[in-house]
């Protein structure tokens, strides 16, 4: 959940690692800290609040140090407080670290050291790790170059849980030790400096470079040099990855926020998606999987499993994969599959979308069905995440980094990964005829420009939210894939504007939820299914009828109706509607948190990625 800097080089580390810290405060926010070597000791600064709060304080622009360590948290064990704060160290002041996850034995290891004389000055989980790398670094009577790294090593042994943790001592000043297990870390490599984060958005002003840690790898970093080691301290070499994002694509591009400027990405993180993938006239092409049409005719079902919006674009591929490909597909919440016992085997193919790529629930979801014999298939943004680390096979989307809390780019880039994945299993399966798939991947290589006549149109979308934003309670209402982003508009809208939202499918209304209509409520209609047109309406003007106020989001010719707004989106197959539908409801959450005053991109109470569970 939190965000990881560091730094070993020539420079001074601290504005080095205010700039990666500022960068990650997407991760966490309640807190921020930084621990340096200054003049032979450990200095460790840090404050309650947002990075801005760290750099205020006394004495920070004093730091001369060249190494250090930051961290920007999000809380879970211990309330956001400067004490609660990291870096941790340890009782002698001989050990500093940061750590993102969760050790799930700290309280033994508490009692443990607690036991041995030590005192904890925290309600943190964190501080456990630099008070045992302590206990083990004393007891070593060997007093030769590697005993930090083997007293790192002995403390990782002991955590049960999630972690990637830096450490730096002042018994070793030129060198910080890092290690990750089920938490992202990597190192960045520069010329007579290394970079380490949680998240290459943070260094990636300063390099192109990266090593990518496997778990369980200790990494020992200098200014000019990086060696890894497996658990016995078995050195071995790892190849650099060369991380095509370029820096400005990390920041806000002149945007007023993230989330709009992501929104306004989307028709050229769609033609990323797309890639070489998808060509007319050819069959789809995806250089990373290798499924047969035995396999595929075998599969009894695909499950898809994520958490919140991925789920949602789950509930589009699952649309899409059954028209396409006649193979029943069922959509599960990864914390609701991984207890829930699901009847998957090797016949079950099981696909897992997450735009981060280390949600927690997911990953643990991934590694059940992996261990009842099916085949994993993750669907990720993020390069060398954890859960590709874990699947069979991973397949990326490559929207760029999402850094506004709420998903918007990912959640379309995962829609049209899905439905090029159909049309490849279709093509395989022979299952759909090829006029069917070619038009369909006509619509999808149209989608960017459909996309940017979309973002050509706001109008009427900003009045109606200037209209609305003070209201407490919205519904919105559509049938067949409609609802399934009415699921993903009412959740935008919870997430970034506090305003309590339904979804539901049109059908359902009388079904109870039209006792809450009422004069003035606000009620949002997607329709975009020809089939589903006359349905949905008649569902609208119950609504209307009951003193509703009212916009729908169409792409079909309405006959005249009573609706307050319209909203016109291009035509498209209903398969892939929507990748266009979603666009203004995204806006709308936006405007109207906007209008609100409100934090858009770190919105209260919820984190980018959540690593735990
Ligand atoms: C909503 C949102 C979350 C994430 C969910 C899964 O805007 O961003 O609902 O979709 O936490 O995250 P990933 O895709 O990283 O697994």
């Amino acid at each position: 959940m939190c965000g990881i800097v560091g730094y070993v080089g020539e420079n001074r580390a601290t504005p080095i690692l205010i700039n990666g810290l500022l960068k990650l405060e997407y991760r966490g926010y309640d807190s921020a800290g930084l621990a340096v070597v200054e003049n032979g000791n450990l200095a460790v600064m840090k404050n309650k609040g947002r990075v801005s709060n760290l750099e205020e304080l006394d004495g920070i622009n004093n730091l001369t140090s060249t190494i250090g360590i930051a961290h920007t948290r999000w809380a879970t064990h211990g309330r956001p407080s400067a004490e609660n704060a990291h870096p941790h160290m340890d009782n002698s002041k001989t050990f500093a670290v940061v750590h993102n996850g969760i050790i799930e034995n700290y309280n033994e290891l508490k009692d443990f050291l607690i036991s041995k004389g030590y005192t904890f000055y925290s309600q943190t989980d964190t501080e456990t790790i630099p008070n045992l790398i302590h206990y083990y670094f004393s007891r070593d009577e060997k007093d030769d170059g590697d005993k930090f790294l083997r007293a790192v090593r002995s403390a990782c042994n002991d955590l049960k849980g999630s972690y990637a943790i830096e450490v730096i001592s002042n018994l070793s000043p030129n060198e910080c030790i890092v290690v990750r297990k089920d938490s992202p870390l990597v190192v960045g490599v520069g010329t007579n400096e290394n970079y380490i984060a949680s998240d290459i958005p943070a260094i990636l002003p300063f390099t192109k470079n990266f090593y990518l840690l496997d778990d369980n790898e200790l990494t020992v970093i200098k200014k000019d040099s990086v060696f890894f080691y497996d658990n016995s301290l078995e050195q071995h070499n790892k190849a650099i990855k060369n991380i095509e994002w370029d820096a400005l694509s990390a920041e806000k591009d002149g945007y007023e926020d993230y989330m709009l400027k992501e929104i306004f990405e989307q028709p050229n993180s769609i033609r990323e998606t797309i890639g070489s993938r998808l060509k007319l006239g050819e069959e789809c092409n995806f250089d990373d999987l290798e499924f047969s049409k035995e396999y595929l005719e075998n599969l009894n079902k695909i499950y898809i499993v994520a958490c919140g919006t991925a789920m949602h674009a789950g509930l589009v591929g699952k649309n899409i994969i059954e028209k396409l490909c006649k193979i029943p597909v069922t959509v599960d919440i990864a914390s609701e599959f991984r207890y829930r016992d699901p009847l998957v085997d090797e016949k079950t193919l099981c696909i897992y979308i997450t735009q981060s790529g280390e949600t927690a629930d997911t990953i643990a979801a991934l590694k059940l069905a992996k261990s009842k014999g099916s085949k994993t298939l993750a669907i990720s943004n993020v390069i060398g995440s954890s859960i590709t680390r874990e699947a069979d096979y991973s397949i990326y989307t490559h929207a760029g980094p999402e850094i506004a809390v709420a998903s918007t780019k990912a959640y379309t880039s995962q829609v049209v990964l899905l439905a090029i994945l159909a049309i490849h299993f279709a093509e395989i399966l022979e299952a759909s005829d090829k006029e069917t798939l070619e038009n369909l991947k006509t619509d999808i290589l149209d989608l960017p420009t459909k996309i940017g006549a979309v973002l050509d149109n706001l109008d009427d979308l900003k009045e109606f939210a200037k209209k609305i934003y003070t209201e407490k309670d919205m519904f919105f209402l559509g049938r067949g894939t409609d609802y399934n982003v009415a699921l993903e508009g009412s959740l935008k809208l919870k997430e970034i504007s506090y305003i309590h939202s339904e979804a539901y499918a049109a059908g359902e209304l009388k079904h109870g939820p039209i006792a809450l209509i009422e004069n003035g409520v606000t009620v949002i209609g997607i329709i975009t299914d020809s089939k589903l047109v006359e349905k949905t309406i008649s569902n609208m003007q119950e609504v209307i009828t009951r003193g509703a106020k009212t916009l729908v989001i169409t792409n079909q010719n309405l006959p005249n109706t009573h609706f307050d707004y319209v909203i016109d989106i291009p035509n498209t197959s209903s398969l892939i509607s929507p990748i266009l539908s979603v666009i203004p409801l995204q806006l709308l959450a936006y405007y109207i948190s906007k209008y609100k005053g409100l934090d858009v991109d770190k919105p209260r109470n919820l984190a980018k990625s959540v690593t735990v569970e």
